[in-house]
């Protein structure tokens, strides 16, 4: 394997050198490693920093080279292990844990096994694909902050809608707000799973980018908490002829059958988390990090923190585009629109989602109206 040494924050990492003809994409290469992936890595080390005390244990369950881990014991100083079940990749986590002189565990273990029978403060799960197969051994592990990405992005979000029900046991739709619908889906399923542990989730910080996803949960442990945590699970009501939606809390949800603005037939995407994404508090505590930082991707992983932390919490959005197409009318500013919703009495917000996307409590009769003035 032919390898070079590059820097990311302020961590020095050898890689193995990605021949564009040959090894692209990156997860042809000997062992995994994406260049692109620099944003997620700088906003893992700041969220890991802003919510752990330096005695927390972290695993990084599915290594590759090691360029997470070895960040987050460099960069953040927590008591870090490595794990990869392919020899390759094991030789480089080691080298790459001495090149930076720290004192890392590298293990070489089937990640399931490993989280089933060891106990970790902060579990990352970054797997090529699916995070589907590790979630049960990752719940089971953890006991202070999950860590996950997930770049099957079409499953989540209802473009392969079989493949989303076989991996997630939920329902997803491919609705104009389908990558929040995604991240809704992958919530939902690891508190179900969490709950069988008696364990509960509160969101910090869920974010959909280019090809993946990535959610940094707290977690707790009691019966009760997770009881509470159940019932921010639930189902979206959509309807395909007029954009309509709405949401209802619980397992045992009873839904309209008809769209109670057009009458069509409504479509049932769940069960999904309905709660919140973000945690104010948590995204500032993630901004102060990513400010005093030395980050190559600081200004993008401040923009996008910026922008969830003023996300409304509701759990779909409309994008203008779309409703100005339909009313063949040409879309003002996102900027100017919020005000107008404002200025109408209604709550609104931009959303990471989508730069031509809004959230509001306004009914889409409402939004119309405010649209054609
Ligand atoms: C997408 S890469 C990880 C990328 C890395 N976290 C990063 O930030 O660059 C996924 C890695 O998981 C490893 N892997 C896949 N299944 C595994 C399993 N069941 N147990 C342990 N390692 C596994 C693969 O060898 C591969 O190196
Ligand atoms: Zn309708």
């Amino acid at each position: 394997m032919q390898t070079k040494m590059i820097q990311e924050g302020s961590t020095k990492i050898i890689v193995p050198i990605l021949d564009k003809e040959t090894n692209y994409p990156p997860s042809s290469a000997p062992v995994f490693y994406n260049p692109r992936m620099e944003l997620c890595r700088d906003l893992s080390v700041a969220c890991v920093a802003a919510f752990a005390g330096k005695r927390n244990s972290y695993v990084d369950a599915l290594g590759a080279t090691g360029i997470r881990g070895v960040r987050i014991a460099n960069e953040v100083g927590l008591d870090v292990a490595i794990n990869d079940w392919s020899s390759q990749a094991h030789e480089l986590i080691k080298k790459n844990i001495e090149l930076n002189r720290l004192s890392a565990k590298a293990l070489r273990k089937n990640a399931s096994v490993l989280l089933s029978e060891s106990h970790f403060d902060i579990v990352d799960i970054d797997p090529f694909g699916s995070p589907a197969p590790f979630i049960d051994a990752a719940c089971r592990s953890v006991s202070k902050m999950l860590c996950i990405t997930a770049t099957d992005t079409a499953p989540l979000c209802g473009a392969h809608k079989a493949s989303g029900i076989r991996k997630y046991g939920a329902i997803p739709l491919k609705t104009e707000y389908h990558p929040e619908m995604g991240v809704r889906i992958l919530l939902g399923a690891i508190a179900r799973n969490l709950a069988r542990y008696d364990k509960s989730l509160a969101p910090l910080l869920s974010y959909a980018m280019e090809h993946y996803f990535r959610v940094y949960l707290a977690v707790e442990k009691g019966a009760a908490k997770s009881n509470e945590m159940t019932r921010q699970v639930g189902f979206i009501c959509h309807c395909f002829g007029c954009g309509f939606r709405s949401w209802k809390y619980g397992l045992a949800a009873h839904m309209p059958e008809k769209c109670p603005s057009c009458a069509e037939r409504i479509s049932l995407a769940g069960p999904l988390w309905l709660g919140r994404l973000h945690d104010r508090k948590f995204c500032n505590l993630v901004l102060d990090e990513l400010e005093s930082r030395k980050l190559g991707t600081r200004k993008r992983a401040m923009r996008l923190v910026r922008l969830c932390a003023e996300e409304l919490e509701i759990p779909t959005y409309y994008d203008q585009h779309t409703i100005c197409k339909e009313l063949k009318i040409n879309p003002p500013p996102i900027e100017t629109f919020i005000e107008m919703l404002h200025e109408a009495g209604f709550q609104a917000s931009r959303t990471h989602f989508s730069g031509t996307s809004f959230k509001t409590d306004a009914p889409l009769g409402e939004i119309e109206k405010i649209l054609c003035r």
